[in-house]
């Protein structure tokens, strides 16, 4: 029978699950992304960037005129919808156009230049889920506006390789780097791949017939076989490249090579946004190459003034936090968990119970994390619960230990306890876990 032939019946009940391509962050990866964000947080702060948060959506607009209405990404990967007041909004995809927008909405032209931003933020695209690659997943970036030089597109490599060697992951990868051009020397270029490729677009795959007049410098990155092989074939953006743009590459790798980085020239390499100019890099699995990219970046001179602005040049790198803690799995990396309980306290009886609420809180405030099954009944229930925390010691308190105004020190490993006194049990368990261990809270440090 139907659900709606009988009314009584409650409906059929559906599995519900997270949307597709979308993960619960539990958390034992939270671990993980503490680690990634404290390692990001105390990396970028060294080097003066400070933080940023744009809205999760902003209006759809912003990343049309800035990440290109040619690209994958906005043709075919964008969470849009329009709101309750007809605007169409768009979650974002990725964070550069976002920064872009603000450092122009709040007038960041007047602050001394060059202006150093990180964001650590969850983005969307609606892309066909597979390893590595989901449909909200986190990002990390750099972003330099205001100034333009070689040294500071090495500078945002060398912070991202750093990020990456703390992070344990660094010789995982390969750096490959290129130059696009400015927007003199690549239109020239454009013209000449388009005239290339005319009368060979029955050899290209449909999404590169698709580009070949939208945005033809993708032909020269696409994976498929028949566009790999004309790609070889096809002109090479070293003949075009303007002298100007040629010597700012030079500097940049001079500048790789002072900094003792290595790296690969990519002719090929141009990266899935419209907004780059010149310099352009990402980072590449040894093994797998393009495909599971943990991160990339470039400069985009033209964003700004593209967003409404005046013209600023500007740099910027972002990567995926869950394809660095793929990677970091892969290598067999831990990180240390905050999560682990000091202390369990273990009750019985209401004298008992309203003392122990006190002690947890006088615990806690010294530094101790401990927790205390006050919904449990038996003591027995109790301590299998101490078990399964794995703490070191638990305190108990029953009725006669209240009367003589002690606690029961109980060494889990070693199954040997002692009472203590009440007043002193929070300084005895200080002296057991050490003070160098103490989960310590300062109201006044600045936790984010
Ligand atoms: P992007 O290459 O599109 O660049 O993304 C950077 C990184 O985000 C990728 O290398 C990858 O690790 C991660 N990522 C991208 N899409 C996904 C996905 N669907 N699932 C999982 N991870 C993903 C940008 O977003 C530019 N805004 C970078 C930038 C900053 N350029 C200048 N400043």
């Amino acid at each position: 029978m139907s659900d709606e032939g009988n009314p009584q019946q409650a409906p059929t009940a559906h599995k519900l699950q997270t949307p597709i391509g979308m993960h619960d962050i539990l958390p034992d990866d939270h671990e993980f992304f503490t680690f990634i964000k404290k390692v990001v947080r105390h990396r970028a702060r060294q080097c003066g960037f400070r933080r940023i948060t744009t809205p999760i959506l902003e209006a759809t607009e912003v990343f049309q005129r800035g990440i290109g209405d040619a690209t994958d990404i906005v043709d075919k990967e964008m969470y849009t919808f329009t709101d309750k007041g007809d605007r169409s909004m768009t979650l974002k995809p990725e964070g550069t156009a976002g920064v872009v927008r603000s450092y122009i909405e709040h007038g960041m032209k007047e602050l001394p230049q060059p202006v150093q931003l990180y964001y650590i933020e969850p983005h969307f695209r609606y892309d066909k889920p597979q390893k590595g690659r989901y449909r909200q997943f986190w990002q990390f970036g750099i972003e330099i506006i205001g100034e333009t030089d070689p040294a500071l597109d090495a500078q945002i490599i060398d912070l991202a390789n750093r990020i990456n060697e703390d992070l344990g992951i660094a010789h995982l990868f390969q750096i490959q780097i290129n130059n696009i051009g400015c927007p003199k020397c690549r239109t020239k270029y454009k013209e000449e791949l388009v005239n290339f490729y005319i009368g060979k677009e029955r050899s290209l795959c449909e999404n590169c017939q698709d580009r070949l007049h939208k945005n033809p410098l993708r032909l020269l990155d696409c994976k498929a076989e028949d566009c790999r092989i004309l790609a070889e074939l096809a002109p090479k953006f070293e003949q075009y490249r303007c002298p100007t743009c040629v010597e700012f590459h030079t500097k940049l790798k001079g500048y790789l090579d002072e900094l003792k980085i290595e790296y690969v020239e990519n002719p090929k390499l141009v990266r899935g946004l419209d907004y780059y100019t010149g310099t352009v890099f990402e980072f590449w699995d040894k093994t797998e190459g393009a495909q599971n990219a943990i991160g990339g970046g470039g400069r985009y001179d033209g964003l700004t003034e593209l967003m409404g602005g005046q013209p600023t040049p500007a740099v910027g790198y972002a990567a995926g936090l869950e394809r660095i803690i793929g990677h970091m799995h892969k290598e067999g990396i831990k990180v240390p968990s905050k999560d682990d309980l000091h202390i369990f306290v273990a009750q019985l009886g209401d004298d008992a119970k309203k003392k122990c609420l006190t002690l947890l809180n006088q615990l806690r405030e010294r530094g101790i994390k401990a927790v205390g099954a006050l919904g449990k009944g038996s003591m027995k229930a109790q301590m299998r619960l101490a078990d399964k925390f794995k703490v070191p010691y638990t305190l108990i308190m029953g009725i006669t230990e209240v009367r003589e105004g002690v606690v029961i020190v109980r060494n889990m490993q070693k199954g040997q306890q002692r009472p203590v006194p009440f007043d002193e049990v929070v300084e005895e368990v200080v002296k057991l876990i050490g003070e160098e261990n103490l989960d310590k809270y300062s109201p006044g440090e600045l936790l984010y």
